[in-house]
């Protein structure tokens, strides 16, 4: 194959805030597959704030990116050759093969996906793995009734636009918390959120009392930090928080946030429940057929932030952990 394959490895472990320095942009040549495996040109990267925690040297559900190793990530692309049983030149696939545009694969991490579903970035966003976790950590571990009262963070985001709408379906109210008026915006009035809290307010837990007069029955938890203080003491008995992420935290080293209000989930009986939508498999299929039916008929909305060129990637990456991305963060590659 002529050209040339273009990868971003792991340069240094980031101590605190992750820096563009941490990468390497390394070029080579396009890899040739052997028996059992394909070659996949990548069109579009997913950039996820987990990737954070694979730069670290600690304990984690998932291994570490070694040094000098290709950066961890889901991308959508096309098989451009296969000696693999499963695969044809041609499909289109998703899966974890990393930042980079070439990738070569055993089929394990793919999934073929549906190509007339576009823009085919669809397949890492609303109906890829940010849209199976909503899905998974709402229905399964927060089970809103209609009703009731349902607090989602980083609702603009990939994960809190996909919440948000699901709730909303289900027949709760719903409140949204998101950085700063055009996100809060976009919430409510592309999203049909019944309300929206910008997350910078000098008084966040009068701001979410005022926006929850019936308390709250399910908080999904992406950021962590005061928000989920000033939650735990508005939670009525029984409510659910699913544990989902706490992206204010990742780039955090002594400065930690300590949560204070956490005895509010003894006397209010509190289901807090971490989880992680690997740990789910069973339950993508059902899921992803749900996310594509609800996209098609217009149902679930979406927004995304495309950046372009791999070599713009590490920028990008290091923006959404500052919440410079307004929707989904997308690279597209070719
Ligand atoms: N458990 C799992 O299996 C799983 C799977 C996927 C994702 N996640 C987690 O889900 C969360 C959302 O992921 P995503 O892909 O949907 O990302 P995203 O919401 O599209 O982007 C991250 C957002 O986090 C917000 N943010 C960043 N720093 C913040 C801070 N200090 N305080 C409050 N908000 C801050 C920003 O939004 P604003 O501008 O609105 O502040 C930013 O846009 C993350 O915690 C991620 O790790 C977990």
């Amino acid at each position: 194959m002529s050209g040339k394959n273009l990868q971003v490895v792991l340069a240094n472990r980031p101590a605190g805030w992750v820096k563009e320095s941490d990468f390497r942009l390394v070029e080579g040549p396009i890899p040739t597959p052997r028996e059992g495996q394909v070659l996949v040109k990548n069109r579009f990267l997913s950039l996820d704030p987990y990737m954070r925690g694979r730069m670290n040297d600690a304990r984690s559900y998932a291994a570490k990116v070694e040094l000098g190793e290709v950066m961890t990530g889901e991308t959508v692309g096309e098989i451009v050759q296969s000696r693999h049983p499963q695969f044809k030149a041609g499909d289109i696939v998703a899966g974890r093969v990393g930042w980079q545009l070439y990738a070569l694969s055993d089929g394990k991490d793919l999934r073929k996906v549906d190509p007339s579903l576009e823009p085919l970035s669809l397949h890492l966003g609303t109906v890829g793995m940010p849209g199976v976790t909503a899905w998974v950590g709402l229905l399964d571990i927060g089970q809103p009734k209609p009703g009731e009262t349902v607090v989602v963070a980083a609702a603009s985001g990939a994960v809190g636009s996909v919440v948000g709408q699901l709730a909303k379906i289900k027949g709760a109210r719903v409140v949204g918390v998101a950085g700063g008026k055009a996100k809060c915006d976009y919430v409510v009035n592309e999203l049909g959120f019944d309300h929206c809290i910008d997350h910078r307010t000098s008084d966040l837990a009068k701001a979410l009392a005022d926006a929850t007069p019936k308390g709250i029955d399910v908080y999904f938890e992406n950021v962590g930090g005061p928000l989920l203080d000033a939650v735990l003491v508005r939670c009525n008995p029984f409510a659910r928080i699913p544990l989902c992420g706490m992206v204010s935290q990742y780039n955090a080293t002594d400065d930690r946030y300590g949560v204070k209000n956490l005895m509010m989930a003894v006397g209010m009986r509190i289901k807090l429940q971490g989880f992680i939508v690997s740990d789910h498999l069973e339950r993508w299929p059902v899921a992803l057929k749900e996310l594509a039916s609800l996209v098609r008929e217009g149902k679930l909305k979406y927004r995304e932030t495309v950046t372009a060129g791999l070599e713009n990637a590490p920028r990008a990456f290091i923006g959404l952990l500052k919440g410079e991305n307004f929707g989904k963060q997308i690279v597209k590659l070719a």
